[in-house]
């Protein structure tokens, strides 16, 4: 992917190389460290949030914070408080799933920020935008764009033919590009990562809320994991308390799925990708739990 944009002086970043030829800036490489994480779950999801992330970027040098924010508020969709809040925080991008609409909040946030999508193989007259952007401190791009996957799920678009026209269209628009795969089945995952590989720098999965152990680089230089995990409360059901899943399970007597709030955890993957490819150069999956935050201090504390 070429570089569109001499770096000025102070935007030149940590890893960049760029000598002056022939009256032109050449930028070789700029890697940016994007820090994604997996669907936020209520209020134990957002204090995590709030808790984790500063000390993420501070210590880890992180670019740019993408959430999956689907379950941010009560553990269905999002408000603005709760995106104000994570805005707080330092995300600059969300990306919603299948629980997009749930909290009505959403309509009013989707006419007063660009900075949360929706799923991309929703029909075009679904609310919302379908690709949004962020430029990091260096001066990187980031784009992100999410797609529901089908299999276990509700009827949505084809998921592949989605992903061509969003490239196609927005595949200009950033430097680097990150797409959720917000789906139910590893097999779907697996099958859109590999679509991707090669054309995005990150194909990250969400919605199942349960992280995997399969990071990798897949072989055209896409970051992929199945599913990052959820940042939310793990002493759960996906999130939800245990007593009354387990009631409903075994009773089939509807029960309400309280937000749970034991052992909450900050899941997700930190990828490292290089603007002058458009591909990514490393990817580390990262959970932080609250006894880990003993050893990872507020920025400005050692
Ligand atoms: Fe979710
Ligand atoms: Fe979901």
């Amino acid at each position: 992917m070429a570089c569109r944009n001499p770096p000025s002086a102070a935007a030149v970043p940590r890893y960049t190389l760029v000598f002056f030829d022939s009256g032109a800036w050449i930028q070789l490489t700029m890697v940016v460290r994007i820090l994604f994480i997996g669907d936020v779950v209520g209020k134990p999801g957002r204090r995590m949030v709030a808790r984790t992330v500063p000390r993420l970027v501070a210590h880890r040098g992180i670019d740019l914070v993408i959430a999956n924010a689907e379950n941010a508020a009560g553990g269905s969709g999002i408000t603005a408080s709760c995106y104000e809040e994570m805005v707080g925080a330092g995300v600059h991008l969300f990306t919603m799933g299948d629980h997009v609409y749930r909290k009505r909040d959403i309509y009013q946030l989707f006419k007063e920020t660009d900075r949360i999508v929706r799923p991309a193989n929703y029909p075009d007259e679904a609310p919302g935008p379908v690709f949004a952007t962020a430029t990091t401190k260096s001066g990187a791009t980031v784009g992100v764009f999410t797609v529901l996957g089908r299999l276990f799920m509700r009827p949505v678009d084809c998921p592949f033919r989605a992903i061509d026209r969003m490239l196609e269209r927005y595949g200009d628009r950033a430097q680097l590009i990150v797409v959720d795969i917000h789906a139910e089945a590893t097999s779907d995952k697996q099958l859109i990562g590999h679509y991707l590989d090669g054309r995005v720098a990150a194909a990250l999965g969400t919605h199942t809320h349960v992280p995997t152990a399969d990071a990798q680089l897949l072989p055209g230089g896409t970051a992929y994991m199945t599913d990052v995990g959820m940042t939310g409360p793990y002493n759960s059901i996906i999130g939800r308390r245990i007593d009354a899943v387990l009631h409903t399970a075994i009773t089939f007597e509807p029960r309400y799925f309280e937000v749970a709030t034991g052992d909450p955890r900050l899941c997700g993957a930190i990828v490292e990708a290089d603007t002058s490819t458009g591909l990514a150069k490393r990817i580390e999956p990262i959970v932080v739990r609250e006894r880990d935050l003993a050893v990872l201090p507020p920025p400005g504390q050692s």
